[in-house]
């Protein structure tokens, strides 16, 4: 795909440079390679052990720093060792901070995309925090015990919504196995396709 780009390109714009950066010739750290990828008897520990506490959990807080706008790439990159398996049909929670006055707002609404496609659907209430390094100290206290009953408040609204759709999501699931109606795609993503 990027040679048909820079071919393209040079054709149509002769008097541009154009450069291909292909990231897997550079030295980033590790290739990526998520937790399906392996062969079951080949998964590292630690991604094992995440799979297991991330089936086994009824629910998520998704924690996140607004960086350029949207989520963590750290949080996405964890998220993306990991299919939607294992967080399907169980509910998630929004948190995101900022240094700045919104709070990681706009990171949350790339939240919501994301989670929503790993199948744990955010609850509709978000957490959004401003000045991040100002409202909580490092041990995740607010200033004062006054602040700290307004901050519990505010977040509390997200949690309650969460934990109720996590217990029902769990009796719903202990009720009927979603996977008894939903076939998985194991062959080919054309399988989600609309039908001609
Ligand atoms: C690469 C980068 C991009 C950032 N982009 C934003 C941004 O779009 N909006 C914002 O309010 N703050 C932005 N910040 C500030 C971070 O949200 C803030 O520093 C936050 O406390 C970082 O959290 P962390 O130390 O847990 O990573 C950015 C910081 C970095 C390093």
């Amino acid at each position: 795909m990027s040679f048909a780009c820079e071919s393209l390109l040079k054709k149509i714009y002769p008097k541009h440079n154009v450069e291909i950066i292909d990231p897997l010739t550079l030295d980033l750290g590790e290739i990526f390679k998520p937790e399906f990828a392996y062969s079951r008897k080949q998964v590292p520990a630690d991604l094992k052990q995440l799979a297991d506490k991330i089936a086994e959990a009824d629910g998520y807080v998704m924690v996140s720093p607004e960086y350029n706008h949207s989520m963590s790439p750290a949080l996405a990159h964890l998220l993306n060792h990991f299919g939607s398996s294992l967080f399907s049909y169980k509910p998630s929670a929004i948190v995101t901070y900022s240094a700045g006055q919104w709070g990681g707002a706009r990171a949350a609404v790339s939240m919501r995309t994301f989670l929503s496609e790993l199948g744990c659907l955010p609850v509709s209430a978000m957490i959004h925090i401003p000045n991040a390094a100002k409202v909580f100290n490092d041990e995740g206290k607010a200033h004062s015990e006054e602040a700290q009953k307004e901050w519990d408040s505010y977040m509390n609204r997200t949690m309650a919504q969460l934990v109720w759709w996590a217990e029902g999501a769990k009796q719903q699931r202990e009720n009927l196995d979603p996977n008894s109606l939903i076939e998985a795609f194991q062959r080919d993503p054309s399988q989600r396709n609309a039908p001609k």
